[in-house]
């Protein structure tokens, strides 16, 4: 971290503190408070995390006022559109976009970890047939650590490259054996003749009784799903997949802490959530009702894939996720798709409505990404794995970036305590 030349002034009690000032490359200044509790003897307050940073990162940037979300100052619209999944992860993992050669060698890299140790498919064996996919990809990827014991050792770079690139590697051969697995059918092997995304559609749909053509455009619109996944600075997530490492944990439990947040309704259960309102929803007439509920504060109900922590504008991701839906439903020829129009609708009439535009809540990556999915022949509950499965990657990088950062320090925050102070313990049978 430079150091900061600029300072604020903290006064409690008629006695001033110090603070430095970082003034990052972009985004707002940040007060560093590190020093407060032990010269002043106090703590902030931030449940949320709303005003606090809680790493010195280079790896994504998001304005949310302006809509803009950059990997290594890269524009996620430009990604989207130039470059592909596997190229973004190198760019997220190393810093810069691959030479030829160098994509060439990390891509083979992956492809060489596709297959899971054999033995994993009887943790598969275990679950019930109807468990939700994300509940066995928490229990199968932090099993990876039971199977890789030579590269958890977190002190070791070499250790932490090869457990990156077998989770990146890995996670869609997981993912694909979990639909396979609650749909009663065979697992499917990787091919590692295929690109990324293709060989993913492939261990889904493919059977043993029938050859599988896998669609290039589809192939193209699950690509683009990955990379507009790819990574989103410090959500709840990531922050999980931090707050874990924080402590020297081996980095496929960390990552199994990642997925257990990411399920969540409120983070990347929500494309299903979406989805399944917008199901609900059924016909545009039903929309003003909806509408009417996500407004009233008696109401629990919200828009699901509208709103988000940081956008207070577009997000950019899903402006390219409504550009690919309009594409994939073109090809498929079910543009006049009913979900389509009901997300359409609702979209407009949000839009229109003070209520939403006046608290800044636009559709996020969710709104769209379920349509696409469903269309592709995806069940909901396949929508939060597919999204793990792309995040791995930006999981990983910041992982990386904070288990070689010389300043780690074990996560822990301090609470503002409301409970009983101390009192002595009453006998069960006076009480
Ligand atoms: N529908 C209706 N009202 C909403 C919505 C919504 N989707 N989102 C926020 N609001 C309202 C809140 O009721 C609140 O109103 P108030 O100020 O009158 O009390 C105000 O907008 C601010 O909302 P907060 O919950 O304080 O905002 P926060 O930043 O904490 O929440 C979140 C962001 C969780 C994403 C929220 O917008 C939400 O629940 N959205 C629906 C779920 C969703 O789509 N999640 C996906 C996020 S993207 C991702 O994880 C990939």
């Amino acid at each position: 971290m430079a150091d900061s030349t600029k300072t604020a002034k903290l006064t409690i009690d008629g006695k001033d503190y110090e603070l430095p000032i970082h003034s990052p490359t972009a985004g707002p200044d940040v007060i560093d408070i590190r020093k407060l509790y032990a010269q002043a003897g106090v703590f902030t307050y931030d449940p949320g995390f709303t005003s606090t940073a809680s790493c010195d990162s280079t790896i994504t940037y998001i304005d949310g006022g302006k809509g803009e979300l950059l990997h290594r100052g890269y524009p996620i619209d430009q990604l989207a559109e130039k470059s592909h999944y596997l190229e973004v992860c190198y760019l997220l993992l190393y810093g810069e976009l691959p030479s030829p050669a160098q994509l060439e060698d990390f891509e083979s890299r992956v492809t060489n970890h596709t297959m899971i140790h054999e033995q994993m498919m009887y943790l598969f064996r275990g679950y019930r047939r109807d468990a939700h996919p994300m509940a066995i990809m928490v229990g199968v990827v932090g099993a990876l650590s039971a199977f890789y014991h030579d590269s958890t050792d977190i002190s070791d770079p070499w250790q932490r490259e090869v457990a990156s690139i077998r989770m990146i590697a890995k996670l869609p051969t997981i993912a694909a054996m979990a639909y396979k697995y609650s749909i009663g059918q065979p697992f499917v092997y990787p091919r590692n003749d295929l690109d990324y995304a293709s060989n993913f559609l492939r261990m889904c749909f493919a059977v043993p009784a029938a050859d599988y053509e896998v669609n290039p455009i589809l192939s193209r619109a699950m690509d683009r799903i990955f990379t507009l996944h790819a990574d989103h600075e410090q959500n709840a997530s990531t922050s999980t997949v931090r707050l874990a490492s924080s402590s020297g944990a081996n980095p496929f439990a960390c990552i199994a802490a990642g997925i257990a947040c990411l399920w969540g309704p409120a983070h990347g259960g929500a494309n299903q959530a979406c989805l399944e309102m917008l199901q609900e929803i059924g016909t545009p007439d039903r929309i003003p009702e909806y509408i009417a509920r996500a407004k009233d504060k008696d109401d629990p109900f919200r828009l699901m894939g509208f709103g988000h922590r940081v956008y207070k504008n577009f997000d950019p991701r899903a402006k390219v996720m409504k550009q690919s839906a309009d594409e994939v439903l073109d090809l498929l020829g079910v543009e006049d798709n009913p979900t389509l129009q009901v997300a359409k609708e609702l979209e407009k009439a949000a839009l229109a409505d003070p209520y939403f535009t006046d608290k800044k809540l636009f559709p996020n990556v969710d709104f769209y990404s379920g349509i696409i999915l469903e269309a592709m022949g995806f069940p909901t509950s396949m929508f939060t794995p597919i999204f793990a499965l792309s995040r791995t990657v930006g999981w990983i990088s910041q992982w990386k970036e904070m288990i070689s950062d010389p300043q780690l320090k074990i996560g822990r925050p301090r609470q503002l305590y409301h409970g009983e102070t101390l009192r002595d313990y009453v006998d069960i049978e006076n009480r």
